[in-house]
């Protein structure tokens, strides 16, 4: 963690979100709709063709939310894993942040 000052630094800014109205209006979950869900699917089961095809994080696990942390998140969205394009040029870094709040959203119990 401590080589990757950017990180923490929008991490302190993804705990600042929740307080800010102006941030919050940004919609994590239409951009997660729109940018996500082809291969992770609405409900993050990744249960869509491009997501058995590209074998897919099915992101609503509990056992896999629990052994992410938010910087883990955000990074597989900036750098893509895998068959998984980055985000990091598409997605602002506000519109990361709630990206990765909407994919917190996901978990299912
Ligand atoms: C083209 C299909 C595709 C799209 C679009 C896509 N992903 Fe992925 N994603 C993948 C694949 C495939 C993997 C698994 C890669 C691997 O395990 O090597 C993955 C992995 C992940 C992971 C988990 C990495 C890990 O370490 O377990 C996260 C988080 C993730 N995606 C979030 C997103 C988010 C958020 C978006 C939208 C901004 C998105 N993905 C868009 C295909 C996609």
């Amino acid at each position: 963690m401590s080589n990757k000052p950017t990180l923490l630094s929008l991490l302190g800014a993804l705990l600042l979100l929740g307080s800010l109205p102006a941030l919050a209006e940004v919609d994590g979950q239409q951009l997660y709709r729109q940018h996500c869900a082809k291969c992770h699917a609405e409900d993050g089961h990744a249960n869509t063709l491009r997501g058995w095809l590209y074998f897919a994080q099915n992101l609503s696990k509990a056992k896999w939310q629990d052994n992410n942390s938010d910087s883990d998140i955000l990074e597989a969205i900036q750098e893509g894993p895998g068959a998984m394009p980055g985000y990091a040029e598409k997605l602002s870094e506000t519109e990361q942040l709630v990206v990765v709040r909407a994919v917190r959203d996901l978990r299912k119990p």
